[in-house]
């Protein structure tokens, strides 16, 4: 049994904030910002939380999935922005959407978070222990940002998206990489709560995401290709046979590297960046969700989804519509 999309959901926060909004706080201004970037702006929290976005993406998903609540076995929320160090976001979205009957935890993967719980959704689908999955990206990125540092705060931006799974004897996923190099860490970060314990009496404070911008850069652009070429590979596909490229919208310099690697036209890689900034790994269920609304996906299109981030972590997989 293949793991297949069944439905798709995605929410944003209410407020936008454009560039010309953020060169007012830092030194910045909207040109430099989409030259080297392509955002144009990004959705930022106000009342809403990395919970209540999701649970909004998953009821959406839900709706046009046709599956019940009850239904799902698994509830999968991809995140490093939960509100609450414990429970998991996780289990707050099943409590809100009364999934009851199902398993619920968080994945930390960064941007390549949506990736490693289709992993993970695959996995539990094929071995025949779960049927109905439900995988969540969600954040509120900008809690974690320090909005003095020109270099990080504009390239982020909250929200969420959603898609259910269910066993399929056709389509659906049919070739997955995942890889991790915890080597390289420090490239892109953000320190935890400080131990207060009266013997470690750490000085530390709570971090702030911080990052060698060039180093991820640099990661992105050699990493995303090989990965989906090897994932081409294993699924005996070649690049011409794919419909659509969805790759995680960090960077459109980024994307459009991947794409002449690949030698593909830049139309097969749909990009939101320009509206939703670096969403983490809200983006490509965002991405993903958007698409299908408009009708853009049809039975049989061959869709790569392919992401990269902190850890480092990167993924890739390809999918039957
Ligand atoms: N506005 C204006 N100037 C800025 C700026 C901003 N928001 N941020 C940085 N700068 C300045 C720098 O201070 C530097 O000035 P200097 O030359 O006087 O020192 C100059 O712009 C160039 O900085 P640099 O870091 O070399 O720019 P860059 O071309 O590498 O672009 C990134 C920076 C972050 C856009 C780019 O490195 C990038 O996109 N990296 C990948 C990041 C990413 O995708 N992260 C998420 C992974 S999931």
């Amino acid at each position: 049994m293949n793991a297949k999309i069944i439905g798709t959901g995605w929410q944003l926060p209410a407020y936008e904030a454009d560039n010309d909004y953020l060169a007012t706080i830092v030194e910045t201004s909207d040109e430099w910002i989409r030259e080297r970037t392509g955002i144009g702006k990004r959705h930022l929290v106000r009342e809403e939380t990395t919970t209540s976005l999701a649970a909004g993406a998953a009821k959406k998903a839900l709706e046009n999935s046709g599956l019940r609540a009850e239904e799902i076995d698994l509830v999968m929320v991809a995140t490093i922005t939960s509100d609450t160090d414990t429970p998991s976001t996780a289990c707050r979205v099943q409590g809100e959407l009364g999934a009851l009957n199902a398993v619920a935890f968080d994945i930390n993967a960064a941007c390549a978070g949506f990736l490693y719980g289709l992993h993970i959704a695959d996995a539990f689908i094929r071995s025949g222990i779960y049927r109905n999955v439900l995988l969540i990206g969600a954040e509120t990125l900008s809690k974690l940002l320090d909005w003095t540092d020109r270099s990080t705060c504009v390239l982020f931006g909250d929200g969420a998206g959603a898609a259910v799974l269910t066993a399929s004897e056709k389509g659906g996923l049919i070739a997955r990489t995942v890889g991790s190099n915890g080597g390289k860490w420090e490239v892109l970060s953000c320190m935890g709560r400080p131990n207060q314990n009266p013997v470690c009496k750490s000085s530390a404070s709570a971090g702030y995401l911080r990052m060698d911008g060039q180093e991820v850069f640099k990661f992105a652009v050699k990493t995303v290709p090989a990965c989906i070429e090897k994932t081409l590979q294993d699924a005996k596909l070649s690049a011409e046979e794919i419909t659509y490229y969805l790759l995680h919208q960090a960077n459109k310099r980024i994307i459009q590297s991947v794409a002449k690697r690949l030698k593909q036209s830049e139309e097969k890689f749909p990009m939101n960046i320009e509206q939703c900034a670096n969403t983490s790994a809200a983006s490509l269920p965002i991405l993903l969700a958007q698409m299908n609304e408009q009708g853009r996906l049809h039975p049989g299109d061959k869709l790569v989804l392919s992401g990269f981030g902190a850890g480092l972590t990167w993924g890739a997989c390809i999918l039957e519509w």
